[in-house]
């Protein structure tokens, strides 16, 4: 274990007792949703620390991260009589792990949650470094607080039975990590066969990744500075993400990110001169394993409001985070609007649209 307490697992059913019997709870809550009751509680049944443990289960899908579940979640603590000295443990995907690790950091002023993130978005993102929250007023994870989860446990055996476009979901965070730590990582994410994937590998992908977000979560967990190199890819992903939504044709967020790289290293180039062959190779991939967001130009004006509407701005200005080379971060950086309706242009063109 690394001293934020994400564990690559070795052996999962012996690292999840020794960080249930270190906190030594009075009593236990294992939170999942449907989906993940069905398919990875399984991995838990026959544990000594589940003898007592009290199951609570939610709705599945980002629809159920509301207050409603919330309070539901709080209601099953507080009748199976949870106090300050419980344990809750998250199983799940981003939306059990944000919404369970709220629920837990609010409950009693707070108790200690374990997060088991079952997907790949939430094994390098969501579960990892402390961001904890529902959706509120139809705005994403509007209401929630920064709060570490005492140990995160990457079981990677649970991708094996992830669907494909969701382990590409959480594959565009892990290019994410490579672009904004070092060459030889993104080489590696960019040689990867996602047509045949060896899991072993992947698993050495997935700690690599983990620990790139780490290193930046420990020195700024709170995002005032650098944590804002996690955002890249966003300022556009999340507009792609709402305009799909709008549109009724939702997209998952791991793709919206990828296709928000493409415009996002455009700028950069742009902006900061990132290098063209690298901004080429890794649209190639892109494109070659994540296919196209269709749009027009007369969505441009709304892609621009949604970016307007990004709650990383300051003072109303789009706030961008981009490279001037791999590894080479520059934070709250803007672009006019001709240069983002150009930067959509771009995105057009070499998609293919
Ligand atoms: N998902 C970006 C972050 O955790 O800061």
């Amino acid at each position: 274990m690394d001293n934020t307490g994400v564990i690559l697992c070795q052996d999962f059913q012996n690292e999840l007792s020794e960080a249930v019997n270190l906190c030594a709870p009075d009593v236990l809550f294992v939170l999942t949703d449907e989906n993940t009751k069905a398919l990875c509680l399984p991995l838990l049944q026959g544990m000594e620390i589940m003898v007592k443990a009290h199951l609570i289960t939610i709705g599945a899908g980002d629809v159920n991260k509301n207050l409603e579940t919330l309070t539901n979640v709080w209601q099953a603590l507080s009748d199976g009589g949870a106090t300050r000295h419980s344990l809750m443990i998250c199983l799940g995907g981003g939306m059990v792990t944000d919404l369970g690790g709220f629920a837990a950091s609010t409950f009693k002023r707070g108790i200690k949650y374990i997060n088991i993130p079952t997907t790949l978005l939430a094994m390098v993102d969501a579960a990892v470094g402390g961001k904890t929250a529902i959706n509120f007023n139809g705005l994403k994870n509007e209401i929630g607080v920064f709060q570490p989860a005492f140990r995160v446990l990457l079981e990677t055996d649970f991708l094996r039975t992830l669907d494909e476009h969701n382990l590409y979901s959480g594959y565009a965070e892990m290019l994410k990590h490579g672009l904004i730590s070092n060459f030889e990582t993104l080489n590696q994410l960019l040689a990867f066969d996602t047509a045949d994937i060896d899991y072993a590998l992947l698993k050495q992908l997935v700690g690599q990744s983990v620990s790139v977000k780490e290193d930046i979560v420990q020195k700024d967990p709170k995002e005032q500075g650098i944590r804002k190199a996690l955002n890249l890819g966003h300022t556009v992903g999340h507009a792609f993400e709402s305009l799909a939504l709008s549109q009724q044709r939702p997209i998952l967020h791991g793709y919206a990110v990828a296709w928000g790289l493409v415009c996002e290293l455009y700028l950069s180039h742009v902006n900061v001169h990132f290098p063209k062959e690298v901004m080429r190779k890794v649209i190639h991939f892109i494109h070659e394993n994540y296919g196209t967001f269709v749009f027009t130009c007369d969505d441009y004006p709304q892609l621009y409001k949604f970016m307007q509407h990004d709650k990383k701005n300051v003072g109303g200005v789009i706030n961008f985070t981009l490279l001037n080379d791999v590894g080479e971060v520059r934070l709250n950086q803007t672009a006019s609007q001709s240069l983002i309706y150009e930067t959509l242009d771009f995105y057009r063109e070499c998609m293919g649209i």
